[in-house]
């Protein structure tokens, strides 16, 4: 397992930013002190959702190709043409800091099973 540290204050609030975290693009969103991390790679086609709009409120992404959006939570999209997730990263926030590591969360991991 791979794992990637920033300092919290390098992401700007409200915004995505794209790491890379070993062979993985995973885009960053900080909503006020929180940070969620899914995969930057749009499972429509190979798009970076980094690049696309923050709905903060909805805890959502929105794809800059094609608008499909994504739950910043579980991945899942929500809206067409994306029907597929997008993985969901262990992140952790701690004294300033921001760890993201490569393994895909527990609970999605189990989802991917059934
Ligand atoms: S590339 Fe993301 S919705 Fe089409």
């Amino acid at each position: 397992m791979t794992s990637v540290s920033l300092p919290l204050a390098e992401i700007v609030e409200g915004t995505a930013t794209r790491v890379m975290v070993g062979d993985h693009a995973v885009c960053l969103v900080r909503i006020d002190d929180d940070v969620y991390a899914i995969g930057d790679v749009c499972s429509h086609a190979d798009v970076s959702l980094s690049d696309g709009e923050v709905y903060r409120d909805d805890l959502e992404i929105e794809c800059p190709q094609h608008g499909s959006v994504f739950s910043l939570v579980d991945g899942t999209p929500g809206t067409l043409p994306a029907t597929q997730p997008v993985p969901v990263f262990d992140v952790v926030v701690a004294d300033g800091t921001v760890t993201v590591s490569s393994s895909i969360r527990s609970d999605q991991r189990l989802e991917n099973d059934r």
